[in-house]
């Protein structure tokens, strides 16, 4: 028996921690130091562990995350949850107001708030515990990410007060502050993983994850914005979502209402500046009709309610002046010219480079030195340069001159017919190529080697110890120990992930090779048609083009790749290290290959990857792409957003159906 006085004192705890947090992640106050807060904590933890009877799932301990979970349920909503018609001008929003006037004889209010960009989630409460939380998914049913959501601080485990429904559910949008995007985009890049494009992908993609450990280190955040339920304390959206700030939701703090449609196009212009000084992305405003029995009345459309609409703000553009250009040297030699600009402040970031692709791009803006640029963020992380402001050229500005030389090495560049980018062609001096390649070959899709960044590949060839990917094989503790990034464990981990990378698959090291235009898919089909690497080496441009997937573009890369003697030199030595250069006996005969004839429809929208990779995959896992549900369907891998039809068709014909996740655990198993 667990005595009074420990019961009491978790509960003391678990109610002083939950105050913290409100106060902190909520209403961004501290009343104590993060060291005090990290002490009742450690308090609960220690209270918890001795007394396991103890723990329960709402515990603020429970916020770091349970182990791996096993996919998600789908779990079907309740009440749809359906989508905005968006309007992008005052006439369309007044068109919106005349609808709603027709239908409504008494006078209405609306109630407004900022549109925030992330993912939607659907929350439910009962008896002021949170029950469950499902994404949007199809808008029928959604995926179940409880544990994942609950790792949100902002996000109440426990109601405070009493005058909750017993039962209601709370929507709202999941996203990740621009401070934390930026930082984590940072380590990824440092580790050899591709940057989240936006915020947004960022949230939904975190939302996702399988392990909420890894969640809870991503640091999301969540606004509320919508209340659904039998028994709701007021008949007006306003009142409720103010009322639920009381129950400790973090509810827009741009919530106003507004007593006709010009009050609410003010409310519009204000935000337009105001917003971009906020620490998250938005996009719009929502309009929404506040009471609820008007809500009713109005109604909805097969999509979205006939009492709400978004007006979606324009794109963020800005202008500047462009500085210099640079020219970025990738590892295959393809040079990208990037133009430093005079900082910039846009959609709550700084900008001070801007991608322009090609010198194709530089003569279509007739960019001349010391323009001022339009820069605009669009859904990459890079901004673009759409146009120049001409008003403001300077009578002898000089067009700009695209470079001749590469700007590392200093070798004539080159311009193949047929191709957009100029390219270094001294692939074995070039040091951003040899670098390039090398962290190409240890990157995580390749010989996905531990321990070796960007950085420490830097170091390594600086130092003169890594000038080609046969290189690492000869690597020794003893060098690596000496250099200053180094420690005894460090070193040894770089060692072993080097030693371990000799068992990976040859497809993969393939890949790791980085043959020009030779993908993931490619390697892949490749090795399984050839099965070994001196069939492949020796392979004509015709048997090449035989190969399903392969064109002559791929073909012409392989022949030249392979009459190159310095890569048939660094091959040998690849296989003398023991690197795997064919492929195993048992997967010789497609087994590996898990969807082999099967047909697949993909259908909505992916956050790990693009529909077209997704795509890829299941082809290069021997399964065919049908676009529409069928008979003939085996299988359907069910994405966001995905349509209502398919979704019922697919029910109807009993055909299989998987979550994103569902299918990389399947083509992983
Ligand atoms: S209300 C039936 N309010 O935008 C009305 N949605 O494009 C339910 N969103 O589905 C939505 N901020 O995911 C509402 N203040 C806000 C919002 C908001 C962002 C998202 C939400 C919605 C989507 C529509």
């Amino acid at each position: 028996m667990v005595s009074k006085d420990i019961v009491f004192r978790v509960k003391q705890l678990r109610e002083q921690i939950s105050y913290h947090n409100h106060q902190y992640y909520v209403l961004s106050k501290s009343e104590i130091s993060d060291f005090e807060y990290d002490l009742m904590l450690k308090d609960l933890e220690a209270l918890e562990k001795k007394y396991p009877e103890l723990i329960n799932e709402n515990s603020p301990t429970q916020r770091v995350g349970s182990d791996v979970s096993e996919g998600f349920k789908q779990v079907e909503h309740k009440y749809p949850m359906l989508s905005l018609a968006n309007t992008y001008s005052f006439e369309e929003l007044d068109d919106f107001h005349n609808r709603i006037a027709k239908t409504l004889q008494e006078q209405w209010q609306y109630a407004c708030e900022l549109k925030y960009d992330g993912t939607a989630i659907g929350i439910t409460y009962r008896g002021g515990k949170l029950l469950r939380a499902i994404t949007r998914g199809d808008g029928t049913q959604g995926d179940d990410v409880t544990a994942n959501v609950k790792t949100i601080r902002s996000i109440p485990l426990v109601l405070s007060g009493n005058d909750y429904p017993d039962e209601f559910e709370i929507r709202g949008e999941i996203f990740m502050p621009h401070a934390i995007f930026e930082e984590l985009n940072t380590i990824r890049v440092e580790q050899g993983e591709a940057p989240f494009a936006n915020p947004r992908n960022a949230a939904s993609g975190t939302l996702k994850l399988l392990n909420p450990q890894t969640v809870a280190q991503r640091r999301l955040d969540c606004l509320l914005y919508f209340l659904l339920g039998d028994n709701l304390p007021f008949d007006n959206h306003y009142q409720n979502l103010t009322k639920a700030k009381d129950w400790g939701f973090k509810v827009p703090n741009s919530l106003v209402l507004c007593k006709d449609i010009d009050e609410v196009k003010e409310f519009i212009s204000k935000w337009d500046e105001k917003r971009k000084e906020l620490p998250y992305d938005t996009d719009g405003v929502v309009v929404k009709v506040n009471s609820i029995k008007q809500q009713q009345q109005l109604g909805f459309t097969a999509k979205t309610p006939r009492w709400a609409i978004a007006y979606k703000y324009q794109t963020e553009q800005g202008s500047t002046r462009l500085l210099s250009v640079d020219y970025q040297v990738g590892r295959t030699g393809a040079i990208t010219p990037v133009a430093n600009l005079e900082a910039l402040q846009l959609a709550g970031t700084t900008v001070r480079r801007a991608s322009l692709h090609n010198a194709d791009q530089i003569s279509l803006l007739d960019l001349r030195m010391d323009d001022t640029v339009f820069v605009e963020k669009g859904g990459e992380i890079i901004p673009k340069i759409v146009g120049v402001n001409t008003d403001l050229r300077k009578p002898n500005a000089k067009p700009l001159v695209y470079a001749t030389h590469c700007p590392e090495c200093g070798t004539e560049l080159i311009r193949l017919d047929g191709e957009a980018k100029h390219y270094c062609p001294n692939q074995a001096g070039c040091p951003p190529q040899i670098k390039g390649r090398v962290m190409h070959f240890a990157s995580r899709k390749a010989m996905n080697i531990d321990g070796l960044g960007e950085e420490t590949i830097e170091l390594l060839f600086s130092q003169g110890f890594v000038n080609d990917i046969a290189d690492l094989y000869d690597l020794k503790y003893e060098q690596l120990i000496g250099l200053e990034r180094f420690a005894q464990k460090s070193a040894q981990n770089a060692i072993d992930g080097i030693e371990e990378s000799k068992k990976v698959p040859f497809h993969k090291v393939l890949f790791g090779l980085g043959i020009r235009y030779v993908g993931e898919t490619t390697a892949r089909k490749l090795a399984m048609h050839f099965g070994l690497l001196c069939s492949l080496k020796s392979a004509t441009f015709d048997e090449l083009i035989g190969v399903d997937e392969v064109g002559e573009r791929i073909a012409q890369s392989i022949v030249n790749f392979f009459s190159d003697e310095k890569n048939l030199k660094l091959i040998q030595r690849l296989e003398e290290a023991g690197l795997n250069l064919r492929i195993e006996e048992q997967n010789k005969t497609l087994s590996d290959e898990k969807l082999n004839g099967l047909s697949v429809v993909i259908s909505g929208t992916f956050s790990r990857i693009s529909r077209n990779e997704l795509k890829e995959l299941v082809l290069s896992q021997g399964g065919k792409i049908l676009s529409a549900v069928s008979s003939n369907t085996d299988l359907l891998i069910a994405g966001d957003k995905m349509g209502p039809a398919k979704l019922n068709q697919a029910n109807k014909l009993g055909i299989k159906i998987i979550s994103e996740d569902d299918f990389f655990t399947l083509i992983e198993s």
